[in-house]
């Protein structure tokens, strides 16, 4: 199997869709209520923001720098999504400003703004992932691949690694995380060796198994 990237997608999807729950449930009569809303939507736009943001600096780059442009309509996604975010923070605003009876309404006209918001991301996220991702297999190797994230790693410090994959694993399958660890444990094996015993708490007992021997006693070794 090629090495993959876009593998947070799994947890990009889930944000948006735990959201979109949130919102659903609101009473939005309750000041509570939006204020949750409010706030677990900025905290998803400054997710969303430096997931673009590195997109667009790392993949995007690359693809220019072969000659590749099929990450132009991706870059217009990242841009329209500007635009999406001003229009459910407006929506937010006419909750706020609106009379009591009127609250329900503006509620969910801001339902169906998300919603929609939603969809077109999960499209977004499609084609990054069926039409960007092969492009920059046919280009680059596995081993260039992996070297896309060593910058990002060498930033990080070990306790940013660790909430990193204390946020990501809840929403992935053994291989996801598996790849995770193997790139970090390949790019950064000193700050791999500091956190791999409070990494193994977030794994299952089956997980554990599976990769004790793998970075388990490597780390022995570091
Ligand atoms: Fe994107
Ligand atoms: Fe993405």
């Amino acid at each position: 199997m090629r090495h993959l990237l876009y593998r947070e997608h799994k947890y990009v999807s889930a944000a948006f869709n735990n959201l979109e729950r949130v919102i659903a449930k609101a009473d939005f009569r309750e000041e509570e209520d939006l204020s949750k809303v409010t706030q677990n939507f900025e905290e998803l736009v400054g997710m969303l923001m430096g997931h673009a943001a590195h997109e667009d600096n790392s993949f995007h780059t690359l693809l220019a720098q072969k000659g590749s442009s099929v990450h132009a309509g991706a870059e217009e996604d990242h841009i329209f999504l500007d635009k999406q975010i001003l229009k459910i923070r407006e929506c937010i605003e006419k909750i706020k400003a609106a009379a009591d009876g009127e609250k329900v309404q503006k509620g969910y006209d801001l339902y169906l703004t998300y919603r929609k918001f939603v969809a077109d991301n999960l499209i977004h996220l499609h084609e990054e992932e069926t039409q960007i991702l092969p492009e920059l297999q046919r280009l680059y190797t596995d081993q260039e691949l992996q070297q896309i994230e060593a910058k990002t790693y060498q930033a990080m410090t070990p306790d940013q690694m660790l909430h990193m994959m204390q946020v990501l694993f809840p929403e992935m399958n053994p291989s996801d995380k598996e790849a995770f660890l193997t790139d970090i444990h390949h790019l950064q094996p000193k700050k791999f060796e500091a956190i791999w015993k409070q990494i193994e708490t977030t794994l299952s007992q089956k997980e554990q198994e599976m990769f004790s021997e793998k970075f388990g006693q490597t780390h022995q070794k570091v």
